[in-house]
């Protein structure tokens, strides 16, 4: 068990489960059948020409979130535990150990994901996406990063990623999974997917806990604005590629798309996604204190200006 001093988290064992890379299941979408792959999307739901077309703009969507997945797993999650031995802090070692199975977890969820997307994006006849990239709330995280001078503190900041990303993915994997007007198949992979991630946000939860308990007075302000930003980061609509999308699924030029997604998604409406999705985050940060240190409020009147600006320069 963790010690005293850690706190306490869930493991598989605790839970009675195992983690479901152990049943090896890599769920496929079905051919030729009206399935709905994502939640309809009400504000760009008008502009469909037919359902065929909002069919595909699921397709798309779902391909995108699988795609985000993927990328997570890969290029934040397993690189957050890989960083936790690099910690100037001496983490428990069985909360240390545990993290680890973490890892092994998502590489599978990783490929679960790929297998899905692969036969979705053939069924639809929808193309790789044209840059590869990556999702633009990773670069941004990326620059994020590569703005802290401090080896150290970087360590920290990607650490810090892993724990926003695993507050929020389990509920988001659950709101698709209690879906009952999508495939089944979209609900089973998110539905064994999700079971692992409310393990894993136990145990990354205890870890930001337990970081900011051992952290000092200026290493908890660096850490909550590094959450603060973070979390703005990852829970931000990506609005260039819902146009993309919505090209794919309608066949208008990619002008046309841009011009029409962009009038929908003001400033207001992307942040109150944001706040949507962050809800889980913002709830686990109030609750660690982070906000006596940085405004929430402030951090999203910063961001509105900033998503102002962006778009007044189009
Ligand atoms: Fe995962
Ligand atoms: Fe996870």
């Amino acid at each position: 068990m963790p010690s005293t001093s850690y706190p306490r988290y869930s493991t598989y064992e605790s839970a009675g489960r195992t983690p479901s890379l152990l049943s090896q299941e890599l769920p496929r979408p079905r051919v030729d059948t009206g399935d709905i792959y994502y939640p309809p999307n009400t504000l760009l739901e008008p502009h469909f020409s037919s359902i065929d077309e909002s069919r595909r703009f699921g397709a798309a969507c779902f391909c995108g979130f699988l795609e985000d997945t993927v990328e997570v797993e890969h290029c934040l999650v397993i690189p957050a535990i890989a960083s936790v031995r690099r910690l100037p802090y001496d983490i428990p070692e069985r909360a240390e150990q545990d993290l680890y199975r973490l890892a092994t977890d998502e590489g599978f969820h990783a490929e679960q994901s790929q297998r899905f997307l692969t036969d979705l994006r053939s069924q639809f006849g929808l193309g790789r996406p044209p840059d590869r990239t990556g999702p633009l709330f990773l670069r941004r995280l990326a620059s994020q990063r590569s703005q802290e001078p401090d080896a150290s503190q970087r360590e920290i900041v990607t650490v810090l990623n892993g724990v926003v990303t695993e507050t929020r993915i389990s509920i988001e994997l659950g709101k698709f999974a209690g879906d009952s007007r999508l495939a089944e198949s979209v609900r089973t992979i998110c539905r064994t997917h999700a079971d692992d991630e409310s393990i894993h946000a136990s145990q990354f939860k205890a870890l930001g806990r337990w970081l900011w308990e051992e952290f000092d007075e200026g290493a908890r302000a660096a850490a909550a604005k590094a959450f603060t930003a973070s979390a703005i980061a990852r829970n931000l609509p990506d609005v260039e590629r819902l146009s993309r999308y919505f090209a794919q699924a309608t066949g208008r030029t990619p002008a046309e798309s841009e011009s029409l997604v962009h009038s929908l998604y003001t400033e207001d409406v992307q942040i109150e996604e944001l706040q949507v999705s962050a809800r889980p985050t913002w709830s686990f940060l109030s609750d660690l204190g982070v906000d006596q240190y940085v405004s929430f409020a402030a951090a999203l009147t910063a961001e509105r200006a900033r998503l102002h600006e962006e778009m007044a320069a189009r």
